[in-house]
């Protein structure tokens, strides 16, 4: 059997089991949430205002694209506790007096406290690769923020101190008419959030790595590395961290114009 078969069957073991590792290997949200799109609105329950938490956690927020078991991010277990132990760590300079003000500034103010070993690199743990999810490509509002954080409070079965607002906009409600096409590279760029994870058009993730001199590598590889991410993956970082869904969402011009950018980046 050649190298190339093997890979084959690996992969497709793989994608087999991965439904028995979610099944069995994820602690389940216990009891099982509502259906969230059903009752949004007035009359939500703290159940509901939940499961619209997760909802966001896994989609829109995006959090699960670094929160995962790849390392790059804490797991964000038992956030009841865990905040409660941040407030009382040496290290915390923030402005949280409770666990849920604690959570809410972890989602905005990333820099207030850095877990250790989580830092952007050379930053001695003062400086969070963590965007601001109220702003940029993630944008979420005040009540989705709420929803996020009673989810977070709640899932290994901590206690929230949040009540459910009483009107909450549907998750993603403002994503139903696509996003207009970006003109720019940059408006590429920040549309899809690489600025979260690369250092490009002036933006300064740090997960990924460093675009500003990619330029050399060419379009074809440029093009490559964002329709097909694992096809090649860049030394010293781990496949399955970068989304691999930007070519359904992308335009084919916002492809380009992204391509082009990089291209120049030298
Ligand atoms: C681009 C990657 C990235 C995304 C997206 C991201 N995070 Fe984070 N987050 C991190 C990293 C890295 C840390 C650790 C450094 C720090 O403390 O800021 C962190 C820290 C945190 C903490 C503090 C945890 C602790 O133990 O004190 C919370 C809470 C958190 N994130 C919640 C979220 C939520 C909720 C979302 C989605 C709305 C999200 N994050 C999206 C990378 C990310
Ligand atoms: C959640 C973090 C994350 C986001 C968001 C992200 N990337 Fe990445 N990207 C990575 C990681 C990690 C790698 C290295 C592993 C790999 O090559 O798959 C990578 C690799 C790349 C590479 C190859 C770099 C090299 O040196 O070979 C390019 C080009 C790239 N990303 C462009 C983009 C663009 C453009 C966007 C936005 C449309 C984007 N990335 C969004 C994490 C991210």
């Amino acid at each position: 059997m050649g190298n190339f078969t093997k890979i084959i069957i690996f992969s497709i073991l793989i994608v087999l089991a991965y439904p028995l590792y979610v099944k069995f290997g994820i602690p389940k949200l216990n009891p099982s949430p509502p259906p969230v799109e059903a009752e949004i609105g007035a009359n939500m329950t703290m159940d509901q205002f939940i499961a619209l938490g997760k909802k966001i956690f896994d989609e829109k927020g995006t959090c699960t694209l670094c929160h995962n078991s790849l390392g790059r991010a804490p797991m964000l277990n038992n956030q009841h506790s865990v905040a409660l132990d941040r407030l009382k760590d040496p290290r915390y300079k923030g402005g949280a007096k409770t666990a849920e003000e604690y959570l809410h500034e972890s989602m905005i103010k990333t820099s207030a406290f850095v877990v250790a070993g989580f830092g952007v690199k050379g930053s001695n743990d003062t400086q969070s690769p963590m965007p601001d999810v109220s702003t940029g490509a993630i944008g979420l509002n005040p009540a989705e923020i709420d929803a996020v954080i009673a989810y977070m409070m709640t899932k290994d079965g901590g206690k929230t101190t949040l009540t459910v607002p009483t009107a909450v906009p549907a998750a993603g409600a403002e994503e139903k008419k696509p996003a207009a096409p970006a003109k720019t590279g940059a408006e590429v760029v920040k549309k899809y959030g690489c600025g979260g994870c690369h250092v490009i058009a002036g933006e300064a993730g740090a997960l990924g790595p460093d675009l500003s001199k990619i330029g050399s590598k060419g379009k074809d590889y440029l093009r490559q590395a964002v329709v097909d991410p694992d096809a090649v993956v860049a030394k010293g970082f781990d496949k399955g961290m970068m989304p691999t869904d930007y070519k359904d969402k992308m335009t084919a011009g916002e492809l380009e114009m992204l391509v082009d950018l990089m291209a120049k980046s030298k």
